[in-house]
């Protein structure tokens, strides 16, 4: 049997356990040209907030009654005639919440999981890996001594943005929930610093720290973080949109920032950015975030937790935080 996780409804805020229901369905053969995945892991990404919600896009809504969207690792134990694909080839999917997937493989890719851990193809070998480098290279376009700011900083994203930036010879700064997250950014992650946005005056905190100002600002969360980084632009300073989580589960209209004329007075800019935009070059970015890991110059954290009927409160520690990098979830 599979057990697959079934959208029920559309959430208001921040969703119930009733947003879901959990299903046993059995397995089917695969068609022609078709392979029967297992997967091992699943991804739970912020994203999947925003794909819940029956509105414009990059990717159409997930239907009530489809399987819940993720990205998913896993395992072909069944193939029947696929031109690239056979039963043992490690397979990263959109498979989605479920123990199992059919597949004709389409969005489908093989890795190579001796080289490195499956969970490192959904963090930073995966989607929020590609996300960062594309992210900060190419919409932040960061040269040797800009300074780097970075919202969401201690997760699955921001940390590698951070990381990056460092790389490319820039001053990283942080934004993350709570002493260990700082701590992480100063003492494992080489942040040149950090500011806790729940103890701390986010603008009283920026003054401080960034006192020169900043040149980029890669922004996972959107709301009073953006619109106070807004303050701290220096001339012709890049702002990246790669996400605004404090914002996703609004029962009202999402907060837009009012400091946005700062982009007019230090003739800025601010770009939003979809990864899936990049498809096309995550080869290459890939082996170089690979080469990087291999190197020590850049690490990454997966937090795991166990089992498809604990989705929900492992969902919910996206947004209460209470996790560390990127969060995903084991199902085999
Ligand atoms: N544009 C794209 O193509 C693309 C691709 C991937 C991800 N994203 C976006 O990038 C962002 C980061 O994604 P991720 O996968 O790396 O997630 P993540 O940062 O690993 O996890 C989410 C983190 O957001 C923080 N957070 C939650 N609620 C918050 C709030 N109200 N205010 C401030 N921070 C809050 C929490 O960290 P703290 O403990 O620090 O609060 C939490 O750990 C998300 O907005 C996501 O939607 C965009």
């Amino acid at each position: 049997m599979n057990k697959q996780l079934i959208l029920a409804k559309r959430p208001v805020g921040l969703p119930g356990e009733d947003t879901w229901r959990l299903e046993s369905n059995s397995i089917e053969e695969p068609k022609d040209g078709e392979v029967l995945i297992q997967h091992h892991y699943i991804s739970l990404d912020p994203a999947m907030r925003g794909w819940m919600m029956d509105r414009k896009s990059y990717v159409p809504p997930v239907e009530i009654g489809e399987v819940m969207r993720a990205g998913a690792i896993g395992k072909i134990i069944k193939a029947n005639n696929h031109p690239d694909f056979n039963v043992g080839d490690c397979i990263v999917s959109w498979g989605g919440v479920q123990e199992y997937e059919i597949t004709n493989g389409e969005n489908c890719y093989k890795v190579d999981d001796s080289l490195a851990p499956m969970p490192k193809y959904l963090g930073a070998l995966g989607m929020p890996g590609m996300t960062a480098y594309f992210g900060i290279l190419e919409v932040g376009k960061i040269k040797e001594g800009d300074i780097v700011l970075i919202s969401g900083a201690a997760g699955a994203v921001g940390s590698l943005v951070g990381q990056i930036a460092k790389l490319k010879g820039c001053t990283v700064i942080g934004i993350a929930g709570g002493k260990n997250k700082c701590d992480y950014l100063l003492n494992e992650l080489g942040f040149d610093a950090a500011i806790d946005y729940k103890s701390e005056d986010i603008n009283e905190a920026l003054n401080k720290k960034c006192p020169k100002g900043i040149d980029v600002y890669f922004d996972n969360v959107g709301g009073d973080i953006l619109n106070a980084a807004l303050t701290k632009l220096r001339l012709n300073a890049r702002v990246v949109i790669c996400g605004a989580i404090s914002q996703y589960n609004n029962e009202k209209d999402i907060k837009g920032p009012s400091n946005y004329l700062s982009l007019l007075v230090n003739r800025a800019s601010m770009q939003g950015m979809v990864v899936l935009d990049y498809a096309q070059n995550y080869d290459k970015a890939a082996r170089e975030m690979g080469m990087w890991m291999m190197q020590g110059k850049i690490t990454s954290k997966e937090d795991v937790y166990e089992g498809i009927e604990n989705f929900y409160e492992t969902f919910l520690r996206l947004f209460s935080g209470n996790k560390m990098g990127k969060l995903i979830l084991k199902v085999i």
